[in-house]
């Protein structure tokens, strides 16, 4: 009973405002050296890298982008799938590295009055597969594939257990074992890693795919998706638009609030998540180098959409809103102005139109319609503007 008291106290989660303590971010603004970042230039060629580098090495692991050779094998394609509306297209993705191969899975529906190509909506599929059911038998508001396409757009998933199982005794089967490296390395990537790697090789096989419009990918990630989806646009700039759902600690929250999950915490439930240099920050989130206000930093200049859920407090909606707060300056350098308000907006009401876009819905930790419909707004908006 004593042990279950300790563990109970070293993980109890704080939901008071008032107790979150006093806290000074990073500047995305000052290199280094002490440099300060008047333009975009030399947030691009100085302090953006730097940024990236902190990311790596601190938090995310590295992300390698040596590899033998890649394919794209069409393994089923329909011309009247959703009873006629749409494209199917099932694609394997096989890639290759010193022997060893990993095959990623993607499903993609187009719809069929499309005047192509088309945006897309590609999701980071963190939970069941059966939510991205290919065959529409099994149809899930995670991924309402009709709305999408039905709204013009088309919609693709590929699974995160392709690349590495979401266990931590099991990860390192799947695309690690091209990169046993990493395995070795403090900074090497683990998971979440890979996943956002697997992100960036379904965006080489859009290039190579006239259906869809390579220009206009959003990539939607939920909860440790969203982590995902984070650190794959931030890396990866061909993503036009990232959407992060109620990703939380490591996603879109600020550490340094300490309000609900924290660094020690997510370390400790999920070490098969981040490179092991980020165990050095459990308990101790004051140290980074880094906030999460930099990782959206550096999706700049290209849209960021973030969402919460009121009774997911876990996830701190709070600290998600300050944390595309904090990241304004830096798109600013690119004339954006973002029209968040001052504090968080009422809850269901979604900011849209706006280079940072954010709402909070009334209800529970996951990803629903009414988040999508969002989504499909906000891409629009900005789309419309390119
Ligand atoms: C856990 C974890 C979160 C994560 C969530 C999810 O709650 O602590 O960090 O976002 O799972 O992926 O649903």
């Amino acid at each position: 009973a004593l042990l279950f008291c300790n563990a109970t106290f070293v993980f109890a989660q704080q939901y008071d405002e008032s107790k979150v303590p006093a806290y000074t971010l990073p500047d995305p603004l000052l290199t280094l050296s002490g440099q300060a970042v008047k333009d975009a230039r030399t947030w691009e060629n100085a302090r953006r890298p730097e940024v990236l580098r902190l990311f790596e090495d601190n938090i995310y692991g590295q992300m390698p982008r040596d590899f033998d050779s890649i394919r794209f094998i069409t393994t089923r394609e329909d011309a009247r799938a959703m009873g006629g509306k749409a494209l199917l297209k099932e694609t394997r993705i096989d890639v290759y590295r010193g022997g060893q191969s990993v095959s990623i899975h993607l499903t993609l529906f187009v719809p069929g009055k499309a005047s192509r190509p088309v945006p897309v909506f590609l999701l980071i599929n963190n939970r069941g597969k059966n939510n991205t059911d290919a065959d529409r038998k099994t149809k899930s508001p995670f991924w309402p594939a009709e709305m999408v396409t039905d709204s013009g757009y088309a919609i693709a998933a590929f699974h995160v257990s392709d690349l590495a199982p979401d266990d931590a005794s099991a990860y390192a089967s799947g695309l690690l074992r091209l990169y046993p490296e990493q395995l070795r390395a403090p900074n090497g990537m683990k998971a979440i890693g890979a996943w956002a790697w697997g992100a960036s090789r379904v965006m080489d096989y859009f290039m190579k795919e006239k259906l869809v419009d390579t220009k206009k990918v959003v990539l939607v990630g939920h909860s440790r998706g969203g982590k995902t989806s984070l650190w794959a646009a931030a890396q990866d700039q061909r993503f036009a638009i990232c959407v992060t759902n109620c990703s939380g600690n490591t996603g879109a929250a600020l550490a340094r609030r300490q309000f609900g999950e924290r660094i020690k915490r997510i370390n400790t439930s999920f070490p098969h998540w981040f490179s092991d240099n980020y165990k050095k920050y459990n308990d101790r989130e004051n140290d980074l180098p880094v906030d999460q206000h930099m990782l959206i930093a550096l999706i700049a200049p290209r849209p960021v959409y973030a969402t919460n859920a009121t009774k997911d407090l876990w996830a701190d909606p709070t600290g998600t809103f300050l944390s595309l707060k904090n990241a304004e300056k830096v798109f600013a350098l690119y004339g954006l102005r973002s029209a968040l308000p001052a504090a968080p907006p009422p809850v269901n009401q979604a900011v849209e139109n706006s280079i940072l876009g954010y709402h909070n819905r009334e209800g529970v930790h996951d990803m629903t319609e009414f988040d999508w419909r969002h989504f499909i707004r906000f891409a629009r908006i900005h789309f419309a503007k390119k």
